[in-house]
């Protein structure tokens, strides 16, 4: 059941021959985030890849932790610039990443996995991977932005339950569910299913079609959601039904008055909490 343990020959094997940057593979370290912004800072070129086993100080949206102990997840990051100002950048390149995972989780795995606004992947409701786009800016101009990506690929990579905001799991335990018992998962097989799937999204980023994949694989499509955000006053609530996205990634509600409002940011919920 469980993989080989990854190191650089493995990983630079099964990721040959894609148009990808250099990589760097490390046993150990805070954040993979971190790790490639560093890089960046010292000239990492476009599509430069960091993987860790391992993460101390994993962290994912809101500053909230993430958690990935040895050998049980997929944790890595992207340097990458992105050709000229664009819009939106962040929401986007975040739906870049979670449409990724997404896609590569039903193609290859054949798992019915949905992005829940605006960076979680679930299969069957439960969480399964997350996504960290972070932009660097110098002055106006975008100096460069870090996409990372974790995924749960193993059982020891699932918080425990008084950690969990949302409830989580893990490819091995999706695969089982879906009758695959004896599967083995290879996590640099994994990685590069993924990376495959972003390298061709990217292309098409600023494409209507981009959107509409991104809109078609929501979770919750149709179905009464809350958002909290956060704020200086305190904490939002706005509920309604979620009828899609926005040209800019923004959230569309339709409110119980039927009005339809939009939500750029925020936490969604399908219960009061
Ligand atoms: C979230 O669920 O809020 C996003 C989680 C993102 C986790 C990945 S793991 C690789 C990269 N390094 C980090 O510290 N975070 C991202």
């Amino acid at each position: 059941m469980s993989d080989h343990h990854l190191n650089h020959i493995i990983l630079s094997e099964a990721l040959q021959d894609l148009p990808i940057g250099p990589l760097r593979f490390l046993e150990q370290t805070g954040s993979t985030n971190d790790e490639s912004a560093r890089w960046a800072e010292s000239g990492a070129p476009d599509l430069a890849l960091v993987v860790a086993d391992e993460q101390t100080a994993g962290r994912g949206r809101l500053s909230r932790r993430w958690f990935t102990p040895p050998g049980a997840a997929l944790a890595f990051s992207l340097v990458l610039y992105p050709p000229e100002q664009e819009d939106w950048l962040l929401p986007r390149y975040t739906a870049l990443g979670a449409l990724a995972v997404c896609t590569a989780l039903q193609q290859s795995y054949n798992l019915p996995a949905q992005i829940k606004w605006p960076n979680d992947i679930l299969v069957a409701g439960q969480k399964l991977a997350g996504v960290l786009a972070e932009a660097c800016w110098q002055g106006e101009a975008l100096a460069y932005l870090i996409l990372g990506i974790g995924i749960n690929v193993f059982p020891h990579a699932i918080p425990p339950a008084s950690a969990l905001r949302f409830p989580a799991t893990c490819l091995l335990d999706c695969l089982s569910q879906a009758g695959y018992q004896h599967i083995t998962i290879h996590r640099e097989i994994l990685l590069r299913q993924v990376l495959e799937q972003l390298l061709t999204w990217k292309t098409h980023l600023n494409e209507p079609r981009f959107l509409h994949a991104w809109e078609s694989n929501l979770a919750f499509r149709d179905q009464e959601v809350i958002i909290t955000t956060v704020n200086g006053s305190g904490i939002t609530e706005i509920e309604g039904r979620l009828i899609g996205l926005d040209e800019r990634g923004a959230l569309k509600l339709l409110s119980p008055r039927g009005q339809i409002i939009t939500v750029l940011s925020g936490d969604l919920h399908t219960w009061r909490s």
